[in-house]
């Protein structure tokens, strides 16, 4: 969906750091987008596009999910719900706990945001295992709505995150492969 132009500057500006924060994972640093306010414009434009008139609310996970989950969802004019680590949201919050490589964790939103019916649109910046993209998904369908898009600016090449998203059955994008 996104123009060719769009796919190399992007390319360009997001910076890949081998080995951080340790050894074996690739950091993608997406803060250069921020210097370039026309760039990040193109992407508001280019993951809006691809939820135009498909969702009914926007979940965008903490923290980067947050950098463009809020103008995508301002964008479509629907409701924007954040999706927070866990211990950050006043109760009653709904919960979903999830495997990390060591340990575990959990993500919460607070009750009743998500409304019973409603499609939604998962949005994050970057698909790496799919950990916390899942757990989010489950979070959604647990208070009754439906995962209807995820959206990612890229994903992490090898670790086959999209093949933990085909059971929701929803759409799945990331602007970059
Ligand atoms: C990164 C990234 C995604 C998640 C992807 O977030 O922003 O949210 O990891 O990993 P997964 O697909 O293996 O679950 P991080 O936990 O580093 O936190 P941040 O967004 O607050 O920087
Ligand atoms: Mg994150």
């Amino acid at each position: 969906m996104a123009s060719q132009e769009l796919i190399k500057k992007l390319e360009e500006t997001i910076e890949n750091f081998p080995d951080f924060p340790i050894p074996g994972i690739q950091f993608k640093d997406i803060s250069p987008i921020f210097l370039d306010p026309k760039l990040y414009e193109e992407v508001i434009a280019d993951l809006v596009a691809f939820s135009k008139g498909k969702v009914d609310a926007v979940c965008g996970i903490e923290s980067r999910g947050y950098l463009f989950g809020i103008a995508i969802a301002v964008a479509l004019e629907v409701p924007f719900i954040l999706v927070r680590k866990k211990g950050k949201l006043p109760p009653p919050v709904v919960s979903e706990k999830y495997d990390l490589e060591y340990g575990s964790a959990e993500i919460e939103t607070r009750e009743g945001q998500i409304k019973k019916g409603q499609r939604i649109l998962i949005h994050d910046d970057l698909l790496a295992t799919g950990g916390t993209t899942e757990a989010t998904a489950k979070l959604v369908e647990k208070q009754g709505a439906t995962v209807a898009q995820f959206s990612f600016l890229t994903a992490l090449k090898g670790l086959n995150g999209d093949e933990k998203l085909k059971k929701f059955n929803a759409e799945i994008y990331h602007i970059l492969e």
